[in-house]
């Protein structure tokens, strides 16, 4: 297997194994595809990363550079976004754990768009403002009827929402334009997104009749999946269908777009700035982990197990959804063996696959785990070994982005250890 011309295996002989790869091109066609004007339009959409999703630096100012706006969701992600030049106006804050002093600083750093997660922030951020004497704009999380709720947001049903923004619409301290609707389950199909974006817009409608308000950013979150990574055994589907009834990014943009244009066409309102928050979508694919084989055992009932220099520790969201996994040597073979993929850390949790057919493995042999841009980077550790460096692959230059954890880095902060040493 090779990429932009080089061996997957060379990589891993120049800057070492386990290796995550950043495939530039890759992550530079899909920002185009986000920001693109769907066919028929006459605008499309505005596109803030959402950081947790693949938090490594030199990704995240990669995507600045081409015009995409971070989502954040902590006060160490709002510093980072800064740290890398991203300008206040590109930023939306997130996320559920607003204690008074992040309102302080939300309400200090002149954002695009603060999101109040539920009902109990719109106080909180509405009394920073007024002691801070600014008035930050803001909208309020809702959870439809199919979207993560609970610790997420403000169901539409009941009235819940409705009550709330008329809250928020109380205090002048607050510029209440925004709302946000993240849906969290991921979004597949296109009947999905078209039943999410009703249900927001006929909020939107309830918004203006009942309480006069217009809505001037409508920010639809993230959720839309990577076409080939799958939740694990929640389908009865066959892997191959459900691929193949995927919406692509392209897709994505023009539904959606088209049903917010033309509703608000229809109402005879000015439509709002619509704003996304894609994460895996947008690096999902965008990279790759590479691994060796480091042990086989072949003992016991059933497959041989495979013992890998990665597992849980690295790819612990392999426990919940299918990647693609190649034999990056020997790609084109067919498979002949049966194995089980295992980490290389002393727990029985440590399993990447339970089966998997490939060609019969030997010593230090190299896999690709693929679509390794979402929450692998963000969920790694380091459980009895150091985190792998990042390697970024542009127009056929190699960048090693950040260096493998070395065993000192692992105990840097171990400050009496750090004395018993000297
Ligand atoms: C508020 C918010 N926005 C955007 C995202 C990105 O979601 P996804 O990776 O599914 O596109 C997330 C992740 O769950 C999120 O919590």
């Amino acid at each position: 297997m090779c990429l932009e011309g080089k061996p997957l295996s060379s990589l891993v002989e120049r800057w070492g194994s386990p290796l995550f790869v950043v495939h530039a091109d890759q992550l530079a066609e899909n920002v185009r595809r986000f920001q693109q004007v769907p066919p028929g339009q006459q605008r499309g959409v505005e596109v803030f990363y959402s950081y947790k999703t693949n938090p490594i630096p030199a990704v995240l100012q990669r995507l600045s550079q081409l015009g995409v706006g971070a989502e954040v969701v902590s006060p160490y992600e709002l510093w980072l976004a800064m740290r890398l030049g991203v300008a206040p106006g590109r930023i939306i804050y997130n996320g559920p754990g607003k204690t008074p002093s992040v309102a302080r600083t939300l309400v200090q750093s002149d954002l695009l768009l603060t999101n109040l997660n539920h009902r109990e922030e719109i106080a909180l951020v509405a009394q920073a403002a007024a002691e801070l004497g600014k008035r930050p704009t803001v909208g309020l999380r809702v959870a439809t009827s199919d979207s993560w709720s609970g610790k997420f947001g403000i169901p539409i049903a009941g009235g819940q929402a409705l009550a709330a923004y008329e809250e928020a619409l109380s205090h002048p301290s607050l510029r209440v334009v925004g709302l946000h609707a993240h849906r969290g389950v991921a979004i597949e199909d296109a009947d999905t997104l078209e039943r999410f974006v009703r249900e927001v817009l006929e909020f939107c409608d309830a918004l203006h009749a009942r309480l006069g308000l217009d809505v001037e950013l409508l920010d639809l979150g993230g959720s839309l999946a990577v076409p080939t990574v799958l939740p694990l055994n929640d389908s009865p589907l066959p892997l191959a269908e459900r691929v193949s009834r995927r919406l692509s990014i392209d897709g994505y943009l023009s539904l959606l777009v088209e049903r917010v244009e033309d509703h608000f066409r229809r109402a005879g309102r000015p439509a709002p700035r619509i704003l996304l928050e894609p994460g895996r979508a947008m690096t999902g694919n965008t990279q790759m982990l590479l691994c060796r084989v480091s042990s086989l055992n072949a003992a016991g009932e059933g497959p041989a197990h495979a013992i890998l220099d990665a597992g849980e520790n690295i790819a612990h969201i392999l426990h919940r959804e299918y990647h693609e996994i190649f034999h990056a040597e020997r790609w084109g073979e067919s498979p002949s063996e049966t194995y089980t993929l295992d980490g290389p850390t002393c727990s029985p949790m440590d399993r990447l696959r339970t089966t998997i057919d490939l060609p019969r493995l030997r010593l230090g042999d190299t896999l690709a785990i693929m679509d390794a841009g979402a929450y692998l980077v963000s969920f790694s550790n380091s459980f009895c070994f150091p985190q792998p460096g990042i390697v970024v692959l542009d127009q056929g230059r190699e960048t090693l982005v950040r260096r493998a954890e070395t065993y000192e880095d692992m105990i840097a902060r171990d400050l009496h250890a750090n004395e018993a040493s000297r």
